[in-house]
């Protein structure tokens, strides 16, 4: 099948093309040998980064926090947790990465605040009826006594998405009890979170990765919903949208911070965090007066065959075009299975979080193959590319993780049934034989890293050919030098076994099939792997051929 339709990128700006890179500081480098790492490690590393090629990073929340979600229950927005270092090291951190050429990108919380914050201390000692507890959603409880919860919603950790307080009042927390939903329609909140913003953007940050951005607004009647409790709201024709995600007016409140954002010098940028289907709605996020960019959830979740993937990229970039909006492409986060571990479970049976001892495995060599297929096709398209720490590396998940050294909340909210996200969120190697593989001076972990890390770690690939690291390495290289950021997407073929597009001088080709398949005619640039003796593509392996 041959498709003429090319795809032009319309927007301009740094993030238009950008490879940005995230950092989940918890688990990237550990200045001070207590095995959580910290800001003061991410600032030593930042060599890494400038050398891997990436244009930005994107840090997980390093804020004041009790750490109940690893940091995503924010007790304190204007400062920096002590476990990761003081608010002198963010300002150091902004200033070498800038200095090293890199842009930084905060998290921003916005759905909940932590249980720990001044915000719901108040409301819980102020009681029913008053200011404080209008700033989260306060409810009577239903049944006898009150003693049912006001609806039948879920955590999107299990459990109810209620928690009854003393005096016998209900908070909502679409997350863990320690997660209070804050009330949007009180206009103190969002005054507080432009306040916010205009304090990172004051210290030099240059955008913002918005955290549940789908939920601030619920609906007003906040009624019951009576399905499985999931982030993702999906949006068949024939079905309602859940109450509490994706409510249109989440959009007004962006609209507001992309007006204060454009008044700050240098394009400072809004990612959103909205799992939301189909695309055609997860667009209105990055409408031109809103968010500049929203993760393409889809893509990451879709099967490894060519007509999954021509599928998605086609969708995701007729979607974005509608609105004018770059296009951006994810494959792994701290939320779900890494890449190089999903891809090696069955095609078809993905799983988005959470694989245990007792859990089918998966085939570790067929899943870095595919990955690094995957990585190339992926770097190859146009828009911007987010990339998770440790990938690089060709990382798998921990999937034989203790059950005792589990962190996540999902594990216990889940009645021990959802093994959540801790395998992806171990600490990274960087030296083979040093001592908690170089993640930090001492032995310790805050999760257990497994043996295999030694094979992974940085100074095994750096300088090796054909290593993971090298092979990331060099498709940032040739993706700057070959413009593909900013290029254009024109599909050649997209049967049942192969793809392939040309975007500018570049034909990209993926092998999904068994079989082996001709390489297109030019030179070959970059490969995920090696190629077969007789120059023809191996299974699982992308070729970037100049034409
Ligand atoms: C999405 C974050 O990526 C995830 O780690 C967190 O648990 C939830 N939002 C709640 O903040
Ligand atoms: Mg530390």
């Amino acid at each position: 099948m041959n498709h003429d339709a090319t795809h032009q990128n319309p927007a301009t700006g740094w993030w238009t093309e950008a490879v940005i890179y995230q950092i989940y500081p918890r688990s990237f480098a550990d200045s001070d040998g207590d095995g959580i790492g910290d800001l003061p490690g991410i600032t030593a590393r930042l060599g890494h980064l400038a050398e891997l090629g990436v244009d930005a990073v994107w840090l997980s929340p390093f804020y004041p926090s009790p750490q109940a979600d690893a940091g995503y229950d924010v007790a304190d927005y204007r400062d920096v947790e002590p476990l990761f270092g003081t608010l002198a090291d963010a300002d150091d951190l902004i200033a070498k990465a800038h200095a090293n050429g890199l842009r930084v990108i905060v998290d921003l919380v916005p759905n909940h605040t932590s249980a720990a914050h001044a915000w719901f201390q108040a409301a819980l000692a102020a009681g029913p009826g008053s200011a404080e507890r209008e700033r989260y959603i306060f409810r009577e409880g239903r049944g006898p006594g009150g003693a049912e919860p006001p609806n039948d919603w879920q955590s999107v950790f299990g459990g109810p998405a209620w928690t009854r307080v003393p005096d016998g009042q209900w908070y909502l927390h679409l997350f863990d009890t320690a997660q209070p939903d804050l009330n949007w329609d009180n206009p103190e909140v969002p005054a507080e979170f432009l306040d916010v913003l205009r304090f990172w953007l004051d210290r030099g940050v240059d955008g913002f990765r918005v955290d549940v951005a789908h939920g601030l607004i619920k609906q007003a009647d906040l009624a019951d919903w009576q399905e499985p409790q999931e982030i993702l709201s999906g949006q068949e024709a024939d079905k309602p949208r859940p109450p509490m995600w994706d409510q249109d007016g989440v959009h007004e409140v962006y609209r507001e911070w992309r007006r204060l954002l454009d008044g700050y010098p240098g394009e400072r940028i809004l990612v959103a965090e909205a799992w939301v289907e189909p695309a055609e709605r997860l667009v209105r996020y990055v409408r031109p007066d809103e968010m500049h960019q929203a993760f393409n959830f889809e893509y990451l979740l879709a099967a490894w065959t060519a007509p999954a993937q021509y599928a998605v990229i086609t969708r995701s970039l007729e979607a974005t075009d509608s609105v004018g909006a770059p296009t951006t492409w994810v494959l792994s986060n701290h939320d779900v299975v890494r890449h190089a571990s999903r891809l090696g479970l069955p095609i078809g049976k993905p799983r988005r979080n959470g694989i245990g001892v007792g859990d089918e495995q998966p085939d570790a060599a067929t899943g870095l193959r595919r990955a690094r297929a995957a990585t190339l096709l992926m770097l190859a398209l146009p828009g911007s590319a987010y990339l998770y720490q440790g990938e690089e590396l060709g990382l798998p998940e921990h999937t034989t993780l203790p059950d005792a050294a589990r962190q996540d909340p999902t594990w216990e909210r889940s009645g021990h049934t959802q093994r959540g996200r801790d395998g992806c969120r171990v600490p990274i190697p960087w030296e083979a034989d040093a001592p908690s593989y170089g993640f930090g001076p001492t032995d310790a972990s805050w999760l257990p890293q497994p043996p295999v890390w030694a094979e992974y770690a940085l100074d095994r690939q750096r300088g090796v050919p054909g290593s993971t690291y090298e092979l990331y390495r060099e498709a940032l290289r040739l993706r700057r030098a070959y413009g593909l950021g900013r290029g254009t997407l024109e599909w050649l073929a997209s049967g049942d076994e192969v793809l392939s597009f040309r975007n500018g001088d570049l034909v990209v080709f993926t092998n999904f099939g068994a079989a082996a398949a001709p390489v297109p005619e030019g030179e070959v640039v970059h490969s995920s792997g090696p190629l077969n003796e007789d120059g023809s593509v191996p299974t699982d392996v992308t070729v970037w051929v100049e034409v």
